[in-house]
């Protein structure tokens, strides 16, 4: 596992769980409503979801209220991106037969658990969370001391323990949160009685994709490649993208150890397409423009796949509507029971 630098900070022990484990029989995560998706989603996080749904009961959504938390004064976007979202889900492979697909704020047991659990978490537990300090410095202009803010993991330790997950597929940056989530089962347990198991936080292998900087894709980092980019976006975005510095000049020799567009390869192209690349590399055989277009095609027939089913979901206005409230009603069932119990474990 590479270096987790909240550990250090916190001193929270981080767990990793073994991705596709059949011992997950419950699987929960949600995704903020903060616009268009990109490959950075997709490899990370969304392939590892499609998987998952032929071993766990799945709930997968749509974070509305973790939004807010970070967005209240601007809450137009978010519910503008509700429904793309959850076309991309469908267009990626998400099956709504299989996985219960819902928006949070749709759950009100949701927020009576995280009451609940607000009157027995104490609050520096909340204040070293890494990403509390973190995105309050790296999020200036807005204020966010707000109550909200500060339980946001609170609240993501009621979405996880709700459905009584084991499995929790995240990035390595909310790990942190899967171990509150953690110390927060344990604690209720030890205070009313065995009512939530503890759940693992899903880690996908070398799920960090680089963008056309190199850096981690990231939509704010304007280096993305987006789910909705056509072919010529796609070749125009990744023929520029930054590869070995040593390779300043075409006959200068690279290594593929060192290139972020080689990341994609791994991804992306057969073993042999890499096994030729990394040679025509390594002797300057070959210059990076002809490297990435052979992983450039890959990327771009996996989008038009992906553009191709979205449009046919799109074509029908109620889907995305049904399939919430089918979604609703699945997730309200199950969260509405574990409330109960959690009250009458609490004398409620
Ligand atoms: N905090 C997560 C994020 O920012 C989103 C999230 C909310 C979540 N509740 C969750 C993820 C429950 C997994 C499980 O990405
Ligand atoms: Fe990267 Fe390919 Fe260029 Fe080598 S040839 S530096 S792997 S883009």
């Amino acid at each position: 596992m590479p270096e987790n630098a909240g550990e250090q900070r916190t001193g929270l022990k981080v767990e990793l769980g073994v991705v596709s484990s059949k011992l997950c029989k419950v699987v929960v995560s949600g995704t903020r409503p903060t616009g268009a998706l990109h490959l950075g989603h997709l490899n990370g996080a969304l392939k590892n979801w499609v998987k998952l749904q032929d071993e766990a009961r799945c709930y997968f959504f749509i974070a509305d209220w973790h939004a807010l938390t970070t967005e209240y004064a601007d809450t137009a976007g978010m519910s503008a991106s509700i429904e793309p979202l959850v076309l991309d889900w469908l267009a990626v492979g998400l099956d709504p037969e299989r996985s219960v697909i819902f928006r949070q704020s749709e759950i009100p047991e949701h927020a009576e658990l995280h009451l609940m659990f607000s009157m027995i978490i104490p609050v520096p537990w909340l204040e070293r969370v890494p990403t509390y300090k973190e995105q309050q410095a790296q999020l200036q202009g807005r204020d966010l001391s707000t109550y909200g803010f500060l339980g946001y993991p609170l609240l993501q330790a009621a979405d996880i323990l709700i459905y009584k997950a084991l499995g929790v597929p995240v990035g390595e940056d909310q790990l942190p949160h899967v171990e509150l989530t953690r110390e927060v089962a344990r604690r209720f347990n030890r205070l009313y009685g065995e009512v939530f198991p503890e759940p693992k936080g899903l880690v996908v292998d070398g799920a960090r994709v680089p963008g056309t900087d190199g850096r981690k894709m990231s939509k704010s980092y304007g280096n993305a490649v987006a789910l909705s980019d056509d072919a010529g976006t796609v070749y125009e975005k990744l023929a520029r993208m930054v590869t070995d510095t040593r390779r300043v000049r075409r006959s200068d020799p690279g290594d593929p150890a060192d290139c972020p567009v080689f990341k994609l390869h791994e991804i992306y192209s057969s073993e042999e397409e890499r096994a030729e690349v990394s040679a025509g590399c390594r002797s300057a055989g070959i210059g990076c423009l002809d490297c990435k277009k052979v992983m450039i095609k890959h990327v771009v027939e996996e989008l038009e796949a992906i553009q191709e089913r979205r449009a046919r979901f799109a074509s029908n206005p109620a889907t995305v509507s049904e399939i919430l409230e089918a979604g609703r009603e699945r997730a309200r069932k199950v969260a509405s029971a574990t409330v109960s119990e959690a009250k009458a474990a609490m004398g409620l």
